[in-house]
């Protein structure tokens, strides 16, 4: 990189001083890149949840007004891993990745390596790192992420590794460029941070405490994505239900403000708390026209003797109670879910009560994880850890319940013809596209790629497990005229 590239001291206010730094990078990319005879490339390597998902995209956007070539083969110039560390698991992929990028690069010494997202927020991870994989030359959390411009110019700049981790903030930082990995849907961050601190859960350590971004920012934001063709929106936080600023502005309110604005066509939000999810919420999806008929809701456990010891401020009654409101108004909702099984002191009794609410609730879907312990949450530090073959069992348990009371509800539309928003062409029959129903189905059915982006009616012909075959009739109506 060239050393004579001035760095004299930038704007101090956000988000200036980080278009500086893009200018600056700008210069670097494309000296090398003439350099080279050939673009820098760059791949990010999104895990974790949806709010990483957006993360990685607004950092894409950063590369690209750089001036890099986004590709997504790991071999490349420079390489970021946006990591989550919500269960070991996820930081265990990332380790094994690591490795292979080391290859990569004892072959490309010009290549640059950088890390961020949770993992990047534990001690521990980064004594691992420096300890371990000293090839990583650029490392960042998730609280100065608007950083990224600056840390990567620091880094090409002084070649040298560049550490910055932040404890917290209370910075929101807007209108940084940010790169859609859909040009007809998008995540809009409606918070940041969590307050809730479930006993299991490494997220409020790791994100911060909860933030709120002020109503008129969002609403700024889905009015300039509408313009943009975005015709679907998904508003994302940690617990959507505690939204707000002020009382005024609250969850409910906000998604009546979103409702008005013309272009968008379906709301959907991500996720809710049961314990915060309030009667107010339940009459603006019913009125909606526009948010989606689906709701996913944490349920963790069923038992009222674990949710208690997991701090989710409801009991097992609390949970069905909702779920019966919910479904008085609209019948026809889809409900999803999360389970944790092998939670510190569950026995098959515990188990019982979960496998008793799947089969009261019908969820249409429910993602079952297995207890992970993170160093650093109370339940960590519980006496009595449930042996793996005995969570491993209860897991499997729960798994067929959860399988047999979905597959009662699939296929409940076949028949019916249901708006679908086409969102790419199918990967394994390039005949075929792939869409999804409000209730975020999926559905494949024949088509072209120029109805990628258009809500069409299709009907659903037959129902294969989660996902819907289907075909677009004669008289289809496209929604987005
Ligand atoms: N804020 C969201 C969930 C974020 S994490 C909520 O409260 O619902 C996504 C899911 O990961 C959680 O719903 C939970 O089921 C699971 N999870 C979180 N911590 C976990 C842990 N330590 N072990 C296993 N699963 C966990
Ligand atoms: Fe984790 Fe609970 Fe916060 Fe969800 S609400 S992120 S499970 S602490
Ligand atoms: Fe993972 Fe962080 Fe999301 S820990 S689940 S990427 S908030």
């Amino acid at each position: 990189m060239p050393e004579n590239i001035d760095i004299s001291p930038p704007q101090r206010h956000e988000p200036e001083r980080q278009y500086f730094y893009i200018a600056k990078l700008k210069e670097l990319v494309k000296a090398e890149t003439e350099k080279l005879g050939r673009p820098l490339r760059a791949a990010i390597i999104t895990f974790g949840c949806q709010m990483n998902a957006r993360d990685s995209e607004k950092l894409a956007g950063i590369l690209i007004a750089a001036g890099f070539a986004m590709t997504e083969d790991e071999n490349a110039d420079f390489v970021l891993y946006n990591t989550c560390t919500v269960r070991d698991h996820a930081n265990q992929r990332v380790y094994g990745r690591l490795g292979k990028l080391n290859h990569y690069k004892k072959k490309n010494p010009r290549m640059k390596i950088a890390l961020c997202g949770c993992m990047m927020q534990e001690d521990t991870v980064i004594h691992k790192i420096k300890a371990s994989y000293p090839f990583v030359d650029l490392i960042f959390g998730t609280h100065n992420i608007f950083k990224f411009a600056e840390l990567l110019a620091r880094m090409l700049i002084t070649d040298e590794t560049v550490i910055d981790i932040w404890q917290e903030t209370d910075q929101i930082v807007e209108d940084l460029p940010t790169e859609r990995k859909y040009p007809f849907k998008s995540g809009i961050n409606i918070m940041f941070g969590c307050n809730n601190f479930c006993t299991y859960c490494i997220v409020p350590y790791v994100r911060g405490r909860e933030r709120s971004r002020p109503a008129e920012d969002i609403i700024n934001e889905v009015k300039r994505l509408a313009a943009d063709g975005v015709v679907e929106i998904m508003l994302l936080g940690q617990n959507v239900n505690s939204y707000g600023l002020t009382d005024s502005v609250n969850f409910p309110a906000l998604l009546r403000e979103i409702e008005k604005i013309d272009g968008i066509k379906r709301i959907r939000f991500m996720t809710s708390h049961p314990k915060d999810l309030s009667a107010d919420l339940i009459q603006v999806m019913k009125d909606s026209k526009k948010i989606c008929r689906h709701i996913h809701l944490p349920l963790q456990s069923g038992s009222t003797r674990i949710l208690a010891a997991m701090n989710r401020g409801y009991t097992k009654a609390d949970y069905l109670g909702l779920i019966t409101r919910i479904r008085q108004a609209m019948p026809d909702i889809a409900i999803t879910t999360d389970i944790i099984v092998g939670f510190p002191g569950e026995t098959a009794a515990d188990v019982d009560e979960t496998i008793d609410v799947v089969e009261k609730v019908k969820f249409d879907n429910a993602f079952t994880f297995l207890y992970s312990k993170r160093t650093g949450t109370p339940a960590a530090i519980l006496p009595d850890q449930v042996p793996a073959a005995q969570a491993k069992q209860s897991f499997d348990r729960l798994l067929k319940a959860v399988q047999e009371t979905a597959r009662l509800g699939n296929g409940r539309l076949v028949g019916e013809a249901c708006p679908v928003l086409v969102e790419e062409i199918n990967a394994q029959d390039p005949a075929m596209l792939d869409g999804r129903l409000a209730n975020n189905t999926m559905v494949h059915f024949p088509g072209n790629a120029d109805l990628i982006g258009r809500i069409v009616d299709v009907k659903l012909t037959q129902a294969c497990g989660f996902y819907y075959r289907g075909q677009i009739g004669q008289d289809s109506v496209s929604y987005n005229d």
